[in-house]
């Protein structure tokens, strides 16, 4: 990134003045999301707060108590996963603004997003944070995604660098990843946010990657991005990923935040100070963390001459819930439309089923540290009745138990305040305590078999029936990794009871990561949505009765189980100790479609209410001026249906006879068009000289095998519908 001239100078000149107190003051949190301010040279305190979803809600400064008060309610975004779905760069800039915005509005001037690991397993519990499993995918998202948070004067700060794809003993995991494989798949996102993004702060891992700590790993933060990437932003500790003070001292680590109270206790606070005083760690190696913090602060118009400029921010405006819901409306995606059972007729309909939990649920207050208090969210329940209006009756059935969770109670003030009740209800909590496991688990499956039937008799008394299931935040969530890929809660065998008596039961599935299907080939219909934001269950219903027509795309691969994972079936994953990436590159489909691995729903798999076909493909090649060639794609995208529609056209490059081992192709362009019924849309790619390269371990660079490659124009990674041979 450009430097700034007077910004360098002020940094100077404040050096010179700041005492090693004042310093060591800047570099860890005096606050459990802030740094400590200078007062007396106008160095304000650094505010920051997560995360990707909206800004968080605020906290003690000094206590994980959320304070509870009324003014830090903010828009709810979908998820990266959504966002990714979308495959609409736009969009990923759109929703950036509004957390940027969002963020400046609240006062912050970091926040902790986009996360943008890879998704290496449908395990990890943090996978609706992150974006995909593809590099490339993640690179053309992360960047608008960036610039359009940092537009407000707040900075992103992209997490989690790097290699943190699971979430089991987080803090002390060794992920073993070999140079080609970080080089290909783990830090291209990363790359692109401080390379084409121009990112102002990034966060170190909690993770070791290969034998060190993230934060205090000198190849990572020193060599790659320093020297090599020429980074000269913030890189923040994950919270509590410090863990040694020299270390801290000696990598390219600027700010030590962390999860205690005890701020002056911290590896960069007092246990610093001492050393520096010392002589034991040179002052110099303090000056530089101040000088990529100050340099911050500058771009971000905290300090300097810019300060009166500083955008305000705002949060919590119609333009925001309205930015919240396209992007929501393009990331719901369908999965599976047999016999054309979608869209649902609106009119003229007396009675719909809604069935499931998921329905119903509230989701923005779960996930870990993406948490945040929604000003509202719509249930997919409350999309639909607010769809259909008041003529249609929409009944809803829980359908399955979620164990520990308290039923809604059937007493409001009225009825409370009728002594006998009360007596009663105490009586019936005293007498639930006292059950034995037993009698606990009978009772449950009381419950379970209760709610099945209720659900099966409204599937049969009604013109439409809807099934809500999936996951929540108990399983998506920060800090585990799930057991399993199946649904919880006896889902399965629901739906597949669901599907016997009523076969055109349209399945939805909410979550955050993919899920076994084993009822897939009774389903006529099936559609997926990421937590897709506060707006997320209009987005649904619209979908489902064709008030907007799907084109969405999945980010990631859905296998059929776990069994066909190469992280945990050639690698390791939720391991304690050490994890090892030994599947490589061969991640998602790069996996899956070497190996022709029969999946449930392919990388890049999305449907439509109409269809697109693709039409006379052509590659040209030119020279740029700088002798580089180039090989420019073009081809012709036709709206063949009635409706209006969008797709995502995909661009794979395929090596014909490769040097070293590849995956049989990778994503290398993509793009969103939009294409009324009947017409046609041109579109163009370049693809340069990096495209066909990988990295070579022997010569350290990205190289390309000189022969023959095919150009892929496809729907999926799995749906090739043009090809051409290109000669590198
Ligand atoms: C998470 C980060 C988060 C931080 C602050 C950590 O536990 O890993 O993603 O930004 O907490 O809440």
């Amino acid at each position: 990134m450009e430097r700034d001239k007077k910004c360098e100078n002020l940094i100077e000149e404040l050096l010179t003045k700041l005492t090693l107190e004042d310093k060591i003051g800047m570099i860890h949190g005096a606050g459990l999301f802030r740094t400590e301010s200078v007062d007396r040279l106008g160095i304000p305190v650094l505010y920051m707060s997560d995360g990707p979803m909206g800004v968080r809600a605020e906290f003690a400064n000094d206590e994980w108590r959320n304070i509870g008060t009324t003014d830090d309610f903010v828009s709810y975004l979908p998820c990266n996963s959504a966002i990714a779905s979308t495959w609409n760069k736009e969009i990923a800039k759109e929703s950036g603004r509004v957390l940027g915005e969002e963020a400046r509005g609240r006062g912050k001037d970091v926040i902790l997003a986009p996360g943008i690991n890879i998704k290496r397993s449908p395990l990890c519990g943090r996978n609706f944070e992150y974006m995909s499993e593809d590099p490339k995918l993640i690179e053309e998202l992360v960047v608008p995604m960036v610039q359009g948070i940092q537009e407000n004067d707040v900075a992103a700060c992209v997490k989690h660098f790097a290699a943190n794809s699971q979430e089991t003993e987080r803090l002390w995991v060794d992920t073993k990843v070999d140079e080609r494989t970080l080089r290909e798949i783990y830090l291209p996102g990363f790359l692109a946010a401080v390379e084409k993004g121009g990112i102002f702060s990034l966060m170190g891992a909690y993770n070791l990657l290969n034998g060190e700590h993230c934060c205090a790993n000198q190849w990572l933060l020193d060599e790659v991005l320093r020297k090599e990437w020429k980074y000269d932003g913030t890189v923040i500790s994950d919270w509590g990923a410090v863990h040694d003070t020299k270390k801290a001292a000696e990598c390219s680590l600027d700010v030590e935040m962390d999860v205690t109270y005890t701020f002056d206790q911290h590896f960069m606070a007092t246990p610093l100070l001492k050393k520096v005083r010392s002589g034991e760690i040179p002052e110099s190696l303090v000056d530089e963390k101040v000088r990529n913090i100050l340099r911050m602060m500058y771009r971000l118009h905290m300090i300097g001459e810019g300060k009166e400029t500083r955008k305000r921010g705002a949060y919590n405006t119609k333009e925001h819930q309205e930015t919240v819901l396209s992007a929501a409306r393009e990331s719901v995606i369908l999965l599976k439309n047999e016999e054309h059972i979608l869209p649902l007729a609106e009119s003229g309909i007396k009675k719909v089923a809604v069935i499931g939990q998921n329905a119903a649920k509230i989701h923005s207050n779960g996930g870990g540290s993406a948490e945040i208090k929604a000003l509202y969210e719509i249930s997919p329940l409350m999309g639909v009745k607010k769809l259909l209006g008041g003529n249609t009756k929409v009944c809803f059935a829980p359908g399955y138990v979620v164990p520990g969770e308290t039923e809604q109670s059937a007493v409001n003030w009225q009825a409370d305040s009728t002594k006998h009740l009360e007596e009663e209800k105490e009586a019936g909590a005293q007498r639930k305590e006292s059950l034995t496991e037993e009698e606990k688990n009978r009772l449950e499956e009381e419950k379970r078999q209760t709610y099945r039937a209720q659900a099966l008799q409204l599937a049969q008394e009604c013109d439409q029936v809807i099934f809500v299931g999936g996951l929540t935040h108990e399983d998506d969530v920060e800090g585990k990794d799930r057991s399993g890929m199946k649904l919880p809660y006896g889902q399965d065998e629901l739906i597949q009871a669901l599907l016997e008596v009523r076969p055109d039961t349209v399945i939805v599935l909410y979550a955050g990561s993919p899920v076994e299907m084993p009822w897939e080939k009774s389903a006529r219909a099936i559609i997926w949505s990421y937590y897709a934001g506060m707006e997320g269950g209009t987005a649904i219903a619209e979908v489902l009765y064709g008030r907007v027509n799907p084109s969405a795309k999945l980010a990631e691969t859905f296998i059929r189980n776990l069994e066909q994972c190469p992280a945990h079936t050639i690698g390791t994953f939720g391991k304690k100790d050490v994890v090892e990436y030994k599947e490589g590159i061969m991640v998602g489909y790069r996996y899956y479609d070497s190996e022709n691995t029969d999946v449930l729903f392919p990388f890049g798999h999305g449907l439509s209410y109409t269809n697109f076909e693709y039409r006379n493909m052509k590659v040209q090649a030119a020279e740029t001026a700088d002798g580089k060639k180039r090989y420019e794609v073009s081809l012709t995208v036709c709206n063949t249906g009635v409706r209006d529609g969008k797709e995502v056209v995909q661009i794979y490059v395929a090596p014909k006879a490769p040097s070293v081992k590849r995956p049989v192709h990778e994503l290398k362009a993509f793009a969103k068009i939009e294409c009324p019924a009947g017409e046609e849309k041109q579109v163009r790619f370049l693809l340069e000289e990096e495209d066909f390269s990988y990295f070579s371990e022997a010569d350290k660079a990205f190289v390309a095998d000189h022969g023959a490659y095919e150009i892929q124009a496809a729907a999926s990674s799995r749906d090739i519908r043009l090809m051409a041979e290109v000669m590198v």
